[in-house]
């Protein structure tokens, strides 16, 4: 198997999430049917020797799933992950321990676990950096995807109907949810991107979909926003914050003021399939939701109240497309 590279590590570890979860559940399960098996060991409602074996050959495969990435299943209780990689040419293992929130300590192969020290910094601007070359690459065609339109008219629809004093507009690309967000009749916008091509695209359509020039158009990473703290009145963020992480999320509780809105939208777990390129700058922190509770919870978990979840499926092109779209307050 191959080397990875740390933003294809992680990624590989986002999509093997489910698998994991799943092995710690049924690890206990395995481990309190083997003890109610033991000679005066206590029942389980969980079951006997039939589900013992069902739980060992399920836990088989989860172990093989993992197995099958190229990552090394290294230990079993504590999980243990170690992907290949080389650092400055130097051959490691990028190392996720079960409860780490991402995967963010590596070790030289040569030293094993006692050699763990933290990835360097510089590893999250090298992938912002592979995210801007691969969003430039798609910037000139984005806008014939009606997709992001009618994403975008959700997201605003749902931020009220007062007028806000400054909106953001994160990830904004060719600037979809900025141009949308002008019905609000906001004192102006702020539309950031990582990507100069989506940014560009963004400007030249400005000349004709922003007339008043309340829009600012900015190369920038979304995290942190350049907003200084309790900035905005609302934050937008359309089909992006799986590229972000759960970073986003507090740094725009940071940027709006008290009672400022935010809406964002997310891919549904199970349907997520992006292609490889872009599966290699998902963060692996921030777990995509299957269900519209999931959804919920991760705004609330990350500190918004007054939090709504509305599905939206779009039909195109023989296919049906769904995300959450969410829409929250900064208490
Ligand atoms: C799928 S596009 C969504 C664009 C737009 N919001 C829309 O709905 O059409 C994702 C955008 O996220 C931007 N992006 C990815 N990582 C970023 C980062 N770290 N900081 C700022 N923008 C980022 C990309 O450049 C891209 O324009």
């Amino acid at each position: 198997m191959g080397l990875f590279t740390v933003p294809e590590a992680r990624a590989e570890l986002a999509r093997l999430r489910p698998v994991l979860d799943e092995l710690v559940r049924l690890r206990a399960d395995a481990a309190e049917l083997a003890a109610s098996l033991r000679p005066g060991g206590r029942e389980t409602s969980l079951g006997g020797m039939p589900e013992w074996k069902a739980a060992q050959a399920r836990l088989d495969d989860l172990m093989t799933t993992v197995q099958r990435t190229g990552a090394e299943l290294k230990g079993f209780a504590p999980l243990l992950v170690d992907f290949p990689a080389e650092l400055d040419g130097v051959d490691v293992l990028l190392c996720w321990l079960e409860g780490d929130p991402e995967l963010c300590w590596y070790h030289r192969v040569d030293l094993g676990f006692a050699g763990r020290r933290r990835l360097p910094d510089r590893v999250s601007v090298v992938s912002e950096e592979i995210a801007a070359g691969l969003f430039d690459g798609i910037a000139a065609h984005y806008d014939e995807d009606t997709f992001h339109g009618l994403v975008a008219d959700a997201l605003v629809d749902g931020l009220g109907s007062t007028a806000p004093e400054r909106v953001l507009d994160v990830a904004t690309g060719t600037g979809v949810a900025a141009f949308a967000a002008l019905r609000l009749e906001p004192g102006e916008v702020l539309a950031i991107d990582i990507s100069p091509g989506m940014i560009a695209r963004a400007e030249a359509k400005a000349a004709t979909d922003d007339p008043g020039k309340r829009i600012t158009w900015q190369v920038a990473s979304a995290v942190p926003s350049p907003v200084e703290d309790e900035g905005a009145d609302a934050v937008l963020c359309a089909s992006s914050l799986h590229f972000l992480g759960a970073a986003a999320l507090r740094d725009w509780l940071r940027a709006l003021r008290p009672g400022g809105r935010v809406g964002f939208s997310l891919p549904i777990a199970s349907a997520f399939r992006p292609s490889e390129a872009f599966a290699a700058i998902v963060p692996a922190d921030l777990k995509l939701p299957e269900t519209e509770d999931d959804a919920a919870e991760l705004a609330s978990e990350a500190g918004f109240t007054e939090v709504t979840v509305k599905r939206l499926d779009v039909e195109s092109d023989d296919r049906v497309r769904s995300v959450f779209v969410v829409h929250a307050t900064r208490p």
